[in-house]
């Protein structure tokens, strides 16, 4: 049993935590632990008691009695406006009378077997009830009716518990939602820092800490989108806690539009973490009847740093958030156009790239931006999702049979979300366009954005991806999404698009099981898990250049696994990035994710032709373990010069070596391979090691005086 329920206390256990909860007061249900696993089922609550022992009593607080303890002092599983409120709520409504004050207070419990879907929402999922189990606490505001279901899962082989609330108006009056949070987890966490990812367009996933002293944190993205700027996933992690050593708690939203995850420490020592939807500007009307379901929060602690926090999240997100056919199947390598040519091509310029491809053994073609509509290479129709007769007179099915004669499988590009204003659709349909009443809507390179919480242009955009994936063999969609919302009527509008489009999503998911999905915007504007459940894998970053990338799949790396992180390997410059890495070095980092190239194979030397046919084949003969193995960091590329990746499984383990700058006669360089198996014996080059000397003692990185130096070594092992 992974929740036990004594007294007044649910103890929730995964493998290696525990995560316990008080009811306080008999009325509020309070944090009392979540950390490494406690086998004892005692009463945790004495640690509130102490709380108040050595403070002094005063206007500003009331630490005389336990009793009479603020909210605001103690350290809450749910938060909102009623006693003592001064930090951050989980919920924040406003009631029909004009009062914003509310007393959600315990109303019962109850568990259940397994893990139930969360309506209209992606969420990580279960394949059988006895995968996990699943906590109900139900709190209730007497006055307004309204009740707040908050939910616990414990899935204990993963090592994980997710959480989200589901709040029902089962009052008589219209109650307008003005903050909805997914969870609340208030603990004891001196001296901690808060690491998050910022970023933009080229630079996605930069990874910062940030000290919490005693001022609040929000990370969070107001643009529709979970967005390069702000990433939805936050590790608290204590003094000193690194790759390998201390605790750190991992945050991660299932959910890609706005958002906030904050950090708010207190005068008293604790910080609050809330996550969930973002509040600006939001106002859910809620009617009587009505119920508003938040997304999920994956919350994952680990005691050994970083390293293992990730490899939780990998595990699960590759087996119990992605699905479908392609979830358990190594991913086919790729070649894109997109560098090469941009929008002006021809189908000929296409089919030379494909057998160039098709000859050294890739595995897939994807035909990217500039094949549909009418108007010309220079001005793109977004929204008018049919071939262009002039690249394509008799569609789009002779070039697919052609590339799949050749033993590759053929992939397109859309992006469904945008609608240019050139477009027949536009002109046919300008009502169909975002916009807040009163204002037109700013088009982005002559674009606009569709409106997904409209029915119509849901079954529009079914019915176009359907016409083109039904009139040829198409293998897989690139669905990606290049700009912000700028105009909506509010951040409620945004969250019914968001909602629209997950139904899209998952008609196209059912309707075409076995069309591999990709997720992009723009790169890595929008990674994050809520797109995974509908579409395994994302491409991380326009840029191919080694040693930015390094760092943006670094940062992607720490919650999400190698399998859905499209990478590939970039030569030809095209505007803005000038690619002065070894194609060597672009091979190796993009070999640390789900591999492909963006170049033009074509124009290739002969050379360099060689050298990429020997990286194909290198990957295939190590893809599963980079993709189903798991991942161990060495380094981090924003502080280091030197970094490494390892992947392991039952069979082998691949290790990738980088060094940005060389040093003329440098410092030895040595990796201690901690995901080696004590007892084993691996090979390597014509050495054979032990399991235990690559752990303890290490393997030495030979170097050479060139940028960007890069190393693959395999160690077979020994049966
Ligand atoms: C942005 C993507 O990230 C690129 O790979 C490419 O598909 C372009 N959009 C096409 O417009």
């Amino acid at each position: 049993m992974s929740i036990t329920v004594t007294e007044n206390q649910f103890h929730l256990r995964t493998n290696s935590t525990s995560y316990v909860i008080h009811i306080f007061r008999d009325k509020y249900p309070v944090h009392l632990y979540w950390g490494s696993r406690l086998e004892d089922d005692g009463d945790l609550s004495y640690i509130l008691d102490t709380m108040v022992a050595d403070r002094a009593a005063g206007i500003h607080n009331n630490y005389d009695d336990i009793k009479k303890l603020f909210l605001s002092d103690v350290p809450m599983e749910f938060s909102c406006m009623s006693e003592g409120l001064y930090r951050t709520p989980t919920y924040h409504a406003k009631y029909a009378d004009g009062s914003t004050v509310s007393d959600f207070v315990y109303n019962g419990y109850y568990i259940e077997k397994g893990k139930k879907s969360l309506s209209g929402l992606p969420a990580v999922y279960v394949e059988d009830d006895s995968e996990a189990e699943t906590l109900y606490i139900t709190l209730l505001d007497k006055k307004s009716g309204v009740k707040a279901i908050l939910s616990y899962t414990v899935m204990p082989e993963y090592d994980v518990i997710t959480r989200s609330i589901r709040y029902e108006n089962c009052g008589a009056d219209d109650v307008t939602l003005l903050c909805a949070k997914s969870c609340t987890v208030d603990f004891y966490a001196p001296d901690y820092e808060l690491l998050h990812m910022h970023g933009d367009w080229l630079r996605e996933a930069t990874v910062e800490k940030t000290k919490l002293d005693h001022v609040k944190v929000s990370v969070e993205s107001n643009r529709g989108l979970s967005s390069a700027q702000q990433h939805p996933f936050c590790v608290l992690m204590e003094k000193g806690a690194n790759e390998e050593m201390g605790n750190v708690y991992g945050f991660s939203l299932v959910y890609s539009g706005s958002f906030q995850i904050e950090a708010e420490p207190t005068s008293t020592g604790l910080v609050r973490m809330n996550a969930g939807i973002s509040s600006f500007d939001f106002g859910w009307e809620l009617s009587p009847g009505e119920s508003f379901q938040a997304p999920e929060v994956v919350l994952v602690h680990s005691d050994s740093g970083l390293g293992k926090m990730s490899r939780t999240y990998h595990n699960l997100y590759r087996k119990r958030l992605c699905r479908g056919k392609y979830r358990d199947q190594e991913r086919p390598m790729l070649i894109n156009h997109w560098d090469a040519t941009g929008t002006v091509y021809t189908a000929e310029r296409l089919a030379e790239i494909a057998k160039a491809g098709a000859e050294i053994g890739i595995e897939m073609f994807v035909m990217d931006d500039g094949w549909f509509g009418d108007t010309g290479d220079e001005i793109r129709q977004l929204g008018d999702w049919f071939p262009d007769k002039r690249k394509f007179p008799n569609g789009i099915s002779s070039m697919v049979e052609s590339i799949n004669a050749d033993g590759m499988r053929f992939g397109i590009w859309f992006e469904p979300e945008v609608v240019s204003v050139d477009s027949h659709l536009y002109k046919e349909h300008p009502d169909w366009v975002m916009t807040a009443p009163g204002h037109d809507a700013t088009p982005m390179y002559g674009q606009v954005i569709l409106d997904f919480a409209n029915p119509d242009v849901r079954e529009y955009i079914i019915k176009s991806i359907s016409d083109i994936l039904d009139s040829a063999n198409v293998s897989y969609v690139k669905w990606d999404y290049n700009r912000p919302i700028i105009e909506t009527a509010n951040q409620e509008h945004k969250h019914r698009a968001i909602l629209g489009l997950y139904e899209v999503l998952e008609t196209l998911n059912s309707k075409y099981p076995d069309v591999l999905f990709e997720g992009c915007s723009s790169g890595g504007g929008r990674f994050d898990p809520g797109m995974l459940y509908y579409m395994p894998q994302t491409w991380s970053s326009d840029n191919q250049r080694a040693n930015v990338r390094i760092g943006i799949q670094y940062g992607t790396s720490l919650a999400y696994p190698a399998i859905t992180m499209g990478a590939h390997a970039g030569q030809i410059p095209l505007g803005l990035a000038s690619y002065n890495n070894p194609l060597e070095t672009s091979a190796h980092v993009a070999m640390c994710g789900n591999f492909g190239y963006e170049m033009d194979l074509a124009k290739l030397s002969e050379a360099e032709m060689e050298q990429v046919k020997d990286q194909i084949k290198l990957y295939k003969s190590i893809r599963k373990t980079v993709q189903f193995g798991d991942m161990y960091r060495f380094g981090n590329p924003f502080e280091e010069n030197r970094t490494g990746v390892c992947y392991c499984d039952d069979d082998e383990m691949v290790l990738f070596t980088f060094q940005s700058r060389p040093q003329m006669n440098g410092e030895e360089w040595r990796i201690k391979l901690s995901c080696a198996e004590i007892g084993a014996k691996y090979e390597c080059d014509g050495v054979v090691y032990t399991g235990e000397s690559l752990k303890k003692l290490g393997i030495r990185i030979s170097l050479e005086h060139y940028d960007y130096q890069t190393r693959c070594m395999v160690f077979k092992k020994v049966k």
